[in-house]
C-alpha cells in the first residue's frame, strides 16, 4: 500500500494484520502497522524508519511500484526492531544507502543488528540533512519509547515523523481516518508511553514549538490535524484522574468474587464509576486504559500457596511498571489458613507514591464483619476521591 503525503512524500509500511501481540506481551486486538516513509529530494531520498522483518515483503513491494532505483538515506528514528529490523534488507537492496542517525541509536543498531560501522551517519540535535528541496531535521525525543528514539521533522512541509510517539497499534488501511483514532491511540497511549510520563510531557513541549502540519507516526493513524492526538497526549500525561475505580480480581472459589460484586455496588451507589474486570478473561490492553484515569485501582486476590494468587501477582507487577498516575490503592482479598496477599501486594507497588487504603480481608467466604469492612473501604474511596475534589 502507498499513499502520498505531501508532493513527492509517500508512506511505504506495512501492516500486520494478525500480529496478537507487541513484546509477546501486549494485545493487539487490530493488528498493528509499521509505518515508513519515503521523501525524496531534486539530489537524494531518504526512507524513514524500516518495518518489522516479518513484514518487509511489503516495504519491498512498495519501493518498487514508487520505482525507487536509489536509497541514499535510511533514517533511523528508533532502534526496536519492528523499525529498525527491516533495515538489514533495505540495506541489501540498496547497498548504497547510509543508515542516518543519532551516536546512541547507532550503538544500539550495531548491537541489535550488527550494522557496520562505515553504513552510518550520525547526526546530533537540530542537525539537518539536505535532500534537495526538502530538508530533513533532527529532534531528540528520548524514552519515547527508547532512550535514543528521535523524531524527523520534513521543514519544507511542516511533517514531523516522530516513530513511536503519538502511534496507534492498528492495521487499519484508512490511514489517514482520524475521526476514530481515540481509543486506538489512547490503548497504545497506555500500554507503550504511560510509564514515561514526565518524558512525555518535556518531549510533548518540544514537539509543540514546530509548526507541524501533519504528524506522521510509525505506528497506525497519520495525523493531518495534529491538535487531535497533542490534545489527547495532555490530557493523558497529565496529573488529572478521574472519579472512577477499577476493581481487578480474580477468584478461586468465588469468595474474592463476592466482594468484588459487593464492592462494585457499594462503590457505583456512592457516585463513583467502577471498572470491573475478571482478571481471568481481561484484556490487558483495556485494564491499562483505564489506569490512565481512575483515581483508585482496588486488586482482588486470593492467598494461595503460601503467597498471592499469581494472577494477582501479575497484574500488580504490570500496574506497578506502567507507573499510572492512581492516587489511592487497596486490596480485597480472602484465604483459607495464613494470610499473605496484603503484604505481598505493597512490596510489588515499588514505584506507587499515593495512599494504600485498608484493605479487607477475608478468612473463607466474606461474612456479615467483612461485608462491613467492604462498605468502610467504600467509604474511604469516597472520602478520598472528595478531599482531591473529583466529586
Ligand atoms: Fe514501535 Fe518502540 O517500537
Amino acid at each position: 500500500m502507498i499513499e502520498k503525503i505531501k508532493d513527492d512524500v509517500f508512506y511505504v509500511g506495512a501492516l500486520h494484520s494478525d500480529r496478537r501481540l507487541f513484546d509477546e506481551l501486549i494485545p493487539l486486538p487490530d493488528g498493528t502497522s509499521y509505518n515508513a516513509y519515503i521523501v525524496k529530494g531534486r539530489e537524494k531520498t531518504a526512507l524513514i524508519d524500516a518495518v518489522d522483518p516479518a513484514t518487509i515483503n511489503q516495504l519491498s513491494s512498495n519501493l518498487k511500484k514508487l520505482n525507487i532505483k536509489k536509497i541514499d538515506y535510511i533514517i533511523a528514528n528508533h532502534a526496536e526492531q519492528d523499525h529498525s529490523g527491516g533495515i538489514l534488507y533495505v540495506l541489501k537492496e540498496y547497498p548504497e544507502a547510509k543508515v542516518v542517525t543519532n551516536e546512541k541509536c547507532k550503538s544500539m543498531l550495531q548491537d541489535l543488528l550488527s550494522i557496520p560501522e562505515e553504513k552510518f551517519i550520525t547526526i546530533k540535535e537540530s542537525e539537518k540533512l539536505e535532500l534537495g528541496g526538502k530538508t530533513l531535521q533532527f529532534f531528540m525525543i528520548p524514552w519515547v519509547h527508547w532512550p535514543e528514539t528521535m523524531a524527523t521533522y520534513l521543514i519544507e512541509d511542516k511533517t514531523l515523523f516522530p516513530c513511536d510517539f503519538f502511534g496507534s497499534h492498528t492495521a487499519t488501511t484508512s490511514i489517514f481516518d482520524s475521526e476514530h483514532f481515540y481509543l486506538p491511540a489512547k490503548r497504545y497511549y497506555a500500554e507503550i508511553m504511560s510509564p514515561f510520563r514526565s518524558n512525555v510531557r518535556n518531549n510533548l513541549e518540544k514537539v509543540k514549538k514546530l509548526d507541524i502540519e501533519i504528524i506522521a507516526p510509525s505506528h497506525g493513524i497519520i495525523y493531518k490535524n495534529p491538535e487531535l492526538i497533542i490534545n489527547a497526549y495532555n490530557d493523558w500525561a497529565s496529573d488529572n484522574v478521574k472519579n472512577e475505580v477499577i476493581i481487578a480480581f480474580v477468584s478461586m472459589h468465588d469468595s474474592t468474587k463476592a466482594m468484588a460484586e459487593y464492592l462494585r455496588e457499594a462503590i457505583v451507589e456512592r457516585g463513583i464509576d467502577v471498572h470491573y474486570f475478571n482478571l481471568t478473561v481481561t484484556d490487558i490492553g483495556e485494564l491499562a486504559m483505564t489506569l490512565l484515569d481512575a483515581a483508585t485501582v482496588v486488586l482482588g486476590a486470593p492467598t494461595v500457596l503460601a503467597g498471592i494468587h499469581p494472577v494477582g501477582a501479575y497484574v500488580a507487577y504490570l500496574a506497578n511498571a506502567l507507573r499510572p498516575k492512581t492516587k489511592f490503592v487497596s486490596l480485597i482479598t480472602s484465604y483459607g489458613w495464613g494470610e499473605k496477599a496484603s503484604e505481598i501486594v505493597k512490596n510489588i507497588f515499588t514505584n506507587f507514591k499515593g495512599e494504600f487504603l485498608t484493605p479487607v480481608i477475608s478468612k473463607g467466604y466474606p461474612k456479615e464483619i467483612n461485608f462491613r469492612e467492604l462498605d468502610r473501604l467504600a467509604d474511604d474511596i469516597l472520602n478520598k476521591h472528595k478531599e482531591i475534589k473529583l466529586l
